[in-house]
């Protein structure tokens, strides 16, 4: 096994306490193969990375276990993580400025990692570095290698950035949501790109990104992130025509799929938990269609149902995958008698001056105007 990460966790210390950003995290990720990570913003994707990485902020700690090719690697001494991340493990970012440094020429930045790294000369170095822009597919690459970051295009500045990340042809690969940044025929390109290059240097990968459509184009298998928790865990095929969980269901339905044609796209209702206070049992529980009394207790645990596939949730596979329970819409005279009935009387509870100013759609249920 390449990569071995078990229950790892990573919390900031803020002002408000503490963020619960990742827990109890595992996965592992062999020669050669693609892990994609799906969730939506704030999941922890991005902070499980840089724990793996070891570059969380300061305010960050991480604990539990990560190994690379069997060797403890979470928390080890900087040294041996910048050698690490120099050489084994190369991380792509969503926005190519953030591994770029904008004053320094593209020939002295990636001549600079070989020099330092693999003991090359200047000359070699910038021959390397040409080569390796070629391969990204930069036209020109000789005359280029030598402009500044800022005088490259977006897609352009990827591509340098993936020429960077591979200089000294890491082991592992972490591309950070690659393509967000970029146009959709751009995206299509850097993944082709990336695909291919994973094939040619024969290195595995982890793919972080919101787009289920890059997920399938490009992975072998997937873990579906929420709230810092895996949600499920299974490969592509069956993850799509089949998902047993919740969450991984409402995904799916939000995008638009040639398999499915004429079929409604629906958002999730709600949005992500506060990681401060997250929920204390499962953390879709306020989302969730299926929700039951159980959901709000304890976190279900991450159980295996047959191999290589893996779900976190109380209610039964058969249950999900019949679909959500329908929507039960009240007839108009039964819901306004039901609030007649059941709508608590605010008169007390407001300030005298709201209530004598208030027409019936004058304040908010706080007591204040909206
Ligand atoms: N330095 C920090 N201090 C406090 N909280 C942080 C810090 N960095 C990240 N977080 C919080 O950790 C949680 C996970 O963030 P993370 O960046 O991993 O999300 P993500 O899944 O990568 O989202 P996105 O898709 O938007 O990139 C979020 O709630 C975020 O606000
Ligand atoms: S555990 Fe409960 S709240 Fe969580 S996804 Fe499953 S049914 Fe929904
Ligand atoms: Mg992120």
């Amino acid at each position: 096994m390449l990569l071995e990460v078990k229950d790892l966790n990573v919390r900031f210390a803020t002002p408000d306490g503490e963020v619960k950003a990742v827990n109890g995290i595992d996965l592992d990720v062999e020669r050669g193969e693609t892990l994609g990570i799906v969730g939506e913003s704030g999941s922890g994707k991005s902070q499980l990375a840089f724990a793996i990485m070891g570059l969380l902020a300061r305010n960050g700690t991480a604990t539990g276990s990560v190994r690379f090719e069997g060797q403890e690697i979470l928390n080890a001494p900087a040294r041996t993580l910048s050698k690490l991340r120099a050489e084994r493990i190369a991380m792509v970012f969503q926005d190519p400025m953030t591994s770029l440094n904008p004053y320094m020429r593209v020939s002295d930045q990636m001549a600079e990692v070989l020099m330092l790294h693999k003991g090359m000369g200047k000359s070699a170095a910038v021959a390397e570095s040409v080569r390796m822009l070629d391969a990204v597919r930069i036209p020109d690459a000789r005359g280029r290698v030598k402009l500044h970051p800022h005088e490259f295009s977006g897609g352009m500045r990827q591509r340098v950035m993936i020429a960077m990340a591979l200089l000294c042809r890491p082991d592992l690969l972490i591309a950070d949501e690659p393509t967000t940044a970029l146009d959709v025929t751009v995206q299509a390109q850097i993944m082709e790109l990336l695909d291919d290059l994973q094939r040619d240097f024969g290195m595995a990968m982890i793919l972080i990104t919101h787009d289920l459509g890059v997920v399938a184009g490009s992975c072998e298998r997937v873990m579906v992130m929420y709230g810092g928790r895996t949600l499920e865990r299974a490969p592509v095929d069956p993850l799509f025509a089949a998902p047993t969980q919740p969450y991984t269901q409402g995904l799916l339905s939000a995008i638009p799929r040639v398999d499915q044609r004429g079929s409604r796209l629906s958002a999730i209702p709600g949005s992500p938990p506060n990681m401060t206070r997250p929920p204390a049992g499962c953390p879709f529980t306020p989302r969730c269609a299926y929700v039951m009394d159980v959901c709000h207790q304890a976190m279900p645990p991450l159980v295996t149902f047959e191999p290589g596939r893996s779900r976190a949730c109380y209610a039964e596979i058969e249950r999900v995958m019949a679909g959500p329970p329908p929507v039960v819409e009240m007839p108009e005279p039964a819901a306004a008698e039901l609030l007649e009935t059941t709508a608590p009387d605010l008169t007390n509870a407001l300030p005298d001056a709201a209530v004598a100013g208030a027409g019936s759609a004058g304040v908010t249920p706080e007591g204040r105007r909206p």
